[in-house]
């Protein structure tokens, strides 16, 4: 890879700002001083410092976000915040991408990354990742709603669900309920409930496969994905 292209990749600027960095004699590469801006290096091997300070070299990122209500969960809108205006500066270069969507008033897990592989694999239809969600409810689970997830809730289009598990439980007197869906149709939770009559005041996503969310980022937080759980999504 071209030094001035690694240097661009690892954050630190334009090509144009890289050039002038190596110009300015701030680069070395192997211990040596870095003069040309289109030498060539092993990415993986090359130890490349800039002010002394070593560059680790990586072609993706994996973050894990606590989307807070009102953000749109894409790259791009034309009035509404998006998920990638929370980034912090230091990973845009990497241009990661949220992995599936939330509905703009959804809070909680949502995976950010520029790796497309995994994040097709984590979104194919044939893989079936389970998603758990908390909701807050207009009236409490019944049983029969948890019979009826279990098979399968027939949704306002005619289309029929894959199983869910549904738990209820109460939070200051309110009911709640815990649901893992395998699926990821549009509103499905919301329209799940609405399908035995019931509607959801809140939604929280807080796991996806084996990713929790980490109760210490606070909404609108991001903090990189350990080793494990990137290997854990990747399995
Ligand atoms: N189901 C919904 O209804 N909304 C979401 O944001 C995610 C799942």
């Amino acid at each position: 890879m071209r030094l001035d292209r690694f240097l661009a990749e690892t954050g630190f600027g334009t090509r144009t700002e890289v050039k002038k960095l190596i110009k300015q004699g701030k680069v070395t590469v192997d211990g040596g001083l870095a003069t040309k801006a289109e030498s060539h290096i092993y990415p993986e091997k090359a130890e490349v410092r800039v002010d002394g300070v070593l560059v680790r070299y990586r072609e993706f990122i994996y973050l894990m976000l606590n989307k807070p209500d009102g953000y749109v969960s894409a790259t791009w809108d034309k009035k509404l915040p998006t998920v990638i205006d929370l980034l912090p500066e230091e990973y845009a270069h990497f241009e990661p991408f949220p992995v599936g969507r939330l509905d703009i008033d959804t809070e909680g897990l949502l995976l950010l990354t520029n790796d497309g592989e995994l994040a097709h694999r984590l979104l194919s239809p044939k893989h079936h990742v389970p998603k758990t969600y908390l909701a807050q409810l207009e009236r409490a689970v019944k049983d029969a709603d948890i019979a009826e997830f279990k098979d399968g809730v027939t949704l306002d289009d005619g289309y029929k669900t894959l199983s869910a598990e549904l738990e209820g439980f109460t939070v200051d007197g309110e009911p709640w309920a815990e649901i893992t869906i395998c699926e990821g149709k549009f509103h499905q939770v919301k329209r799940m409930f609405e399908a035995v009559g019931n509607k959801v005041l809140y939604l929280q996503r807080v796991r996806m496969k084996n990713l929790v969310l980490d109760e210490a980022l606070e909404l609108g937080e991001i903090r990189e994905l350990t080793e494990e759980e990137i290997s854990g999504l990747k399995n």
